[in-house]
């Protein structure tokens, strides 16, 4: 595992979100061979549903997430999914009205969520705190509104553990200059700036999580961190 770096990991700006909304969830695929369902559904797992159990999927995008979290559920876990960007949410609109009576989606920003503090049972965030203007504002909004011992999964892009795969993946990473069109180019140094897992674990630790776990998936090419909510003061 890498170590935490300082570097500042380019945001990727809304417009970019505005232009890409409708070929998102094929460009993901693409670009990551298929592996970002397996990644979601390694999410979903590590949360330990239960019926009943109440989730907020934050920055929730195209609701990809919060659709695998119903789907993995049978429904019987009520989702809400959250997002800034109402393109993203537009195409989350899509894949779950009607289907899919158990997400509600609302446009929000993530460091002021309009949902009562101790409101979820757990809570996701996928490939999106460094998206964050303010992290460690999502992060004490997250955890407000999770209950006391409640779960945060946190999903992000990372970087191959091994050092040969990981110069391969370097190399690979070039393709996203390719589709520079739609503005994908800095997602190549939003990774290649990866700030390493004890990055995440000091900003949750700071926002009052505790039990932080995390590990690899895809050989690095992503990482799920867990921790959950502290039974200290709000
Ligand atoms: C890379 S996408 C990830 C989407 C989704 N979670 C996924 O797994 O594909 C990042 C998302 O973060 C959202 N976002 C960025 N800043 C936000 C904010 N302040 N509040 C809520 N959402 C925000 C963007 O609009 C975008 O939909």
């Amino acid at each position: 595992m890498q170590g935490a770096s300082t570097a500042e990991r380019p945001k990727t700006p809304q417009a970019v979100f505005d232009r890409v909304a409708p070929y998102y969830d094929a460009l993901n695929s693409v670009l990551s061979f298929g592996m970002d369902r397996r990644w979601r559904r390694e999410t979903v797992a590590a949360l330990g549903l239960v019926p009943g159990a109440r989730v907020l999927d934050v920055a929730t995008g195209t609701g990809a997430l919060a659709v695998e979290i119903a789907r993995a559920t049978s429904g019987a876990v009520p989702v809400t999914a959250c997002d800034t960007n109402e393109r993203m949410l537009s195409v989350a609109r899509a894949r779950t009205d009607p289907a899919m009576r158990s997400v509600s989606l609302v446009r929000c920003d993530a460091a002021s969520l309009p949902f009562d503090d101790d409101s979820f049972d757990a809570a996701t965030l996928a490939f999106a705190i460094d998206d964050m203007p303010d992290r460690a504002a999502c992060i004490g909004e997250i955890r407000r509104v999770l209950r006391a011992g409640g779960r945060l999964a946190l999903l992000e892009l990372s970087q191959p553990d091994h050092g040969v795969l990981r110069t391969g993946y370097r190399a690979y990473l070039r393709v996203f200059r390719a589709i520079g069109r739609l503005g994908y180019e800095h997602l190549e140094q939003e990774i290649l700036k990866y700030r390493g897992a004890a990055a995440i674990e000091a900003l949750l630790a700071e926002g009052g999580f505790v039990a932080y776990q995390t590990r690899s998936l895809s050989g690095g090419i992503a990482r799920l961190h867990t921790a959950d909510k502290g039974r200290g003061p709000s």
